[in-house]
């Protein structure tokens, strides 16, 4: 290995639940619109394949829901097969919505003080937690992000709220966007971290946004987080695990084709390394 004899801290492995995860680099959650009729196509397969590798957690892009289908999106997919479930409270949709007092204007039980408008949210983890149980549950969240105008007056407060909150389910995660990740795909210059609610939160806490390789080993080895999700640079390198480990180059994303809905062009066609490096 090239990073000085010893094994890099997002390789070593973790024991997260009753899952045995042999190393800690995550694929985050990726909107592809790659399905088509809203239906994920043979094509999905073969994306998902590719960045597989043996104790690796992949979060896979969001599904939408019925209005009416409280948890049984969540037991459907474990009866496909998924091993759990991440309920996605970030990034301005609608759990998001209800979190944050700059969009929220509800006056009902859902809206005002902090505790009301958390109070959505955890009905949310509730009924999946129900449903299918709390080892299967994760949670992503972005309090200091402001996608879609969801954004809060104090971020910190609401993180924290939510991280005593979640520990009284014991889900399975916690999965918190950084607070450098004010708008998709840029870095902002912030005072904030994410320690005080990752010390809030009993469970296993992942992070994601704007990480490397050097900084997300950092984040390992400090305590800082138990894993580190990737985005850009997973969607690009479909073997990002073992491109991390021998510190190989990493090949460069196309955002000219994150959202097109070519089955291959961006999608399956990024090159993993020569078999024999
Ligand atoms: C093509 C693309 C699609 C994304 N879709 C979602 C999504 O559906 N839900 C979500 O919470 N974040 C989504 N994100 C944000 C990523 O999960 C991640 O938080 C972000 O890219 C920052 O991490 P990175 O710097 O490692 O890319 C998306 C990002 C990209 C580039």
């Amino acid at each position: 290995m090239s990073n000085g004899g010893g094994t890099a801290p997002l390789l070593t492995p973790y024991r997260m639940g009753r899952f045995d995860l042999s190393h800690r680099v995550v694929l985050a959650p990726l909107t592809r619109e790659r399905s088509f009729g809203n239906v994920p196509q043979p094509h999905a397969i073969l994306y998902y394949q590719q960045r597989a590798s043996k104790g690796g957690l992949l979060i896979a892009e969001a599904t939408g829901i019925s209005d009416t289908a409280q948890g049984v999106a969540a037991r459907n997919a474990i009866e496909a097969g998924f091993d759990g479930v991440e309920i996605h409270g970030a990034h301005g949709y609608l759990i998001d919505q209800f979190l944050k007092d700059q969009v929220n204007d509800r006056t009902d039980k859902y809206g005002g003080s902090l505790e009301n408008r958390c109070q959505f949210a955890l009905e949310v983890v509730q009924a999946v937690v129900d449903e299918i149980g709390a080892d299967k549950v994760g949670i992503r969240l972005s309090p200091f992000a402001s996608y879609s105008e969801s954004s809060d007056s104090n971020p910190e407060a609401l993180g924290l709220y939510m991280a005593n909150a979640l520990n009284k389910f014991g889900i399975l995660y916690c999965h918190m966007v950084e607070p450098r990740m004010v708008k998709l795909g840029e870095k902002f210059e912030t005072p904030y971290s994410l320690r005080p609610i990752r010390d809030a939160f009993n469970g296993t806490f992942i992070v994601a946004g704007g990480y490397n390789r050097e900084d997300g080993n950092k984040a390992v080895s400090t305590g800082y987080a138990d894993l580190v999700a990737y985005g850009r640079l997973f969607l690009s390198n479909p073997d990002l695990p073992r491109r991390f480990e021998i510190d190989a180059p990493l090949n460069e994303y196309n955002r000219e084709t994150f959202y097109i809905s070519d089955p291959v062009i961006g999608y399956t066609d990024y090159p993993f390394l020569p078999s024999d490096v």
